[in-house]
């Protein structure tokens, strides 16, 4: 099984994880987490390289391309071998993060970024995205430490990718499903227990 977690900086993804995780394994479940871009040596390079390189010149597609380079790596030395194994593999964003971020955030062509995304992963995609959604200014509140250079894009930006997330979920209800992240830890928690239950 592949879930994806997704939603804006700050929805509470990195809360929910392990707490996920802590429940797939009390049903005897083997779990693997994933981040993105990250977990594989290359996929952390590139992290650096996109989130972290002040003054370091890069245009949206370049963006793009690297964010499906550490994919790719992490499709085939992670996430492949995890699902051979039958364990589930939790993935901290995913192709539709590209989407919303490269796409509705920084207005490359959606359709593009679906046909780059399909050939990066060689089509193993997440079964379900779960999408905590958060209004920005909670969202804003929430983040922690020196921005990154994604989080440091105008308020306008981050609305795009917040209404980019709800246009994706409407366009493909049986791959997404929204969670609202303005609530109580457990009950966001609850709440996405339930959506896997029903979904999956
Ligand atoms: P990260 O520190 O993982 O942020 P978060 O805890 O919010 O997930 O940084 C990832 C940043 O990269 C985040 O701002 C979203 C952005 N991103 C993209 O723009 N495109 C992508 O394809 C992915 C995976 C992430």
């Amino acid at each position: 099984m592949f879930i994806a977690l997704e939603g804006g900086d700050g929805a509470g993804k990195s809360t929910q994880l392990p707490l996920l995780q802590e429940w797939f394994e009390k049903q005897g479940k083997t779990v693997t987490i994933c981040r993105e871009p990250g977990s594989t040596p290359l996929g952390e390079k590139v992290r650096d390289l996109l989130l972290f390189q002040r003054g370091l010149e890069i245009c949206r597609m370049s963006e793009l391309l690297l964010f499906m380079t550490a994919r790719a790596q992490v499709v085939r030395q992670v996430i492949r071998p995890a699902l051979e194994r039958d364990e589930v593999v939790l993935a901290d964003r995913f192709l539709l993060s590209s989407i919303v971020y490269q796409g509705y955030g920084g207005e490359l062509e959606v359709e593009e970024i679906r046909k780059i995304g399909q050939i990066a992963t060689g089509g193993t995609l997440p079964e379900l995205n779960i999408i905590l959604d958060l209004p920005l200014t909670y969202a804003k509140m929430r983040r922690k430490g020196e921005p990154d250079r994604l989080e440091s894009e105008a308020d306008a930006f981050h609305d795009r990718v917040r209404n980019g997330f709800l246009t994706e979920a409407r366009l493909f209800p049986e791959k997404n499903v929204v969670v609202s992240a303005e609530d109580s830890v457990e009950r966001i928690h609850a709440e996405i227990c339930r959506a896997i239950q029903e979904r999956l």
